[in-house]
């Protein structure tokens, strides 16, 4: 059964770890995921883009197949289904379709509409028994084709938000989704802090996880990062590991093209990643 995130987020707060946010994309990428996760007893948070969901034709069939993996693989672990970045519409969708977790975005609202929009969804919520995060500072790169550069969060407004009853907070803290630029300046450790200070329990959520150095990723769960996305380096693993098998002519031998076959090698090239981002997050054995 699909569970909040509010529970293993809380207590990966109070322990030091982080959950990670795995961005899904088909239905080798989510089953690929809740097996390692399963296999390493790590909680875990499936997370779904707008355009995602679209491309997996819906967020009910999300939510299908979703519930349908956990019942045949017999996934105990904690699982939460996650709208990532979402709209204020995608939420109430995502909300109806059956997520048990929902990102609204409204990072791009000026603060107080922000506001107004995070609290009607903090309501629903909380009848519901979904979490919710909110972002406040919007993160830098590409996302569902927009881009947007890396800011830094205002501790204050991220108090105000925090305040409002959302389960966590995502607050820009000078990172990036994709490939960080080579004249990147790092995360705002001092940003990071200060929102802590103000923000106190309140699970922080670390965008942009792909590119970011392990000693980096450490102190900012040192400093309260409690759920860390990830979804470039899986779509990365597994682009590279497709493009091995196929020059390979791996694709071409036995009885011929056949999909099963043509996208397992990327499926455990993503179980690898997904192992490697768990051990460094801390939450193997958490579940
Ligand atoms: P990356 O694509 O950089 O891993 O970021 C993922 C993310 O933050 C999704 O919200």
């Amino acid at each position: 059964m699909l569970v909040s995130a509010k529970e293993m987020l809380t207590k990966a707060k109070a322990g030091k770890y982080a959950v990670g946010q795995f961005n899904i994309n088909n239905l080798e990428w989510t089953k690929a995921i809740l097996q390692t996760a399963q296999e390493l007893n790590s909680p875990v948070i499936l997370g779904v883009s707008e355009g995602a969901g679209k491309y997996m034709c819906g967020y009910k069939t999300v939510v299908g197949m979703v519930n349908g993996m956990l019942e045949e693989l017999n996934i105990t672990v904690p699982v939460a289904l996650h709208l990532d970045h979402g709209s204020f519409e995608g939420a109430k969708a995502c909300i109806n379709a059956g997520f048990s977790s929902i990102m609204f975005d409204g990072s791009h609202y000026p603060i107080e509409e922000n506001i107004q929009k995070t609290t009607e969804l903090v309501h629903t919520c909380n009848i519901l028994g979904l979490s919710l995060e909110a972002e406040v500072g919007s993160i830098g790169g590409e996302e569902d084709g927009v881009v947007g550069a890396g800011e830094c969060a205002d501790p204050d407004e991220c108090k105000a938000v925090a305040d409002l009853g959302v389960t966590m907070l995502a607050a820009g803290i000078g990172n990036i989704h994709g490939k960080y630029p080579e004249n990147w300046a790092g995360l705002s450790f001092e940003t990071l802090d200060a929102i802590q200070a103000k923000t106190g329990d309140m699970p922080l959520v670390l965008h942009g996880g792909t590119g970011i150095p392990e000693d980096m990723i450490k102190k900012a769960i040192s400093l309260g990062v409690a759920k860390i996305n990830v979804n470039t380096e899986c779509q990365l693993s597994f682009q590279e590991a497709t493009r091995k098998y196929i020059e390979a002519g791996k694709d071409l031998e036995g009885k011929g093209f056949d999909p099963r076959k043509l996208l397992a090698p990327g499926a455990e090239a993503i179980k690898a990643t997904v192992k490697e981002k768990m051990e460094l997050f801390g939450s193997v054995g958490k579940a």
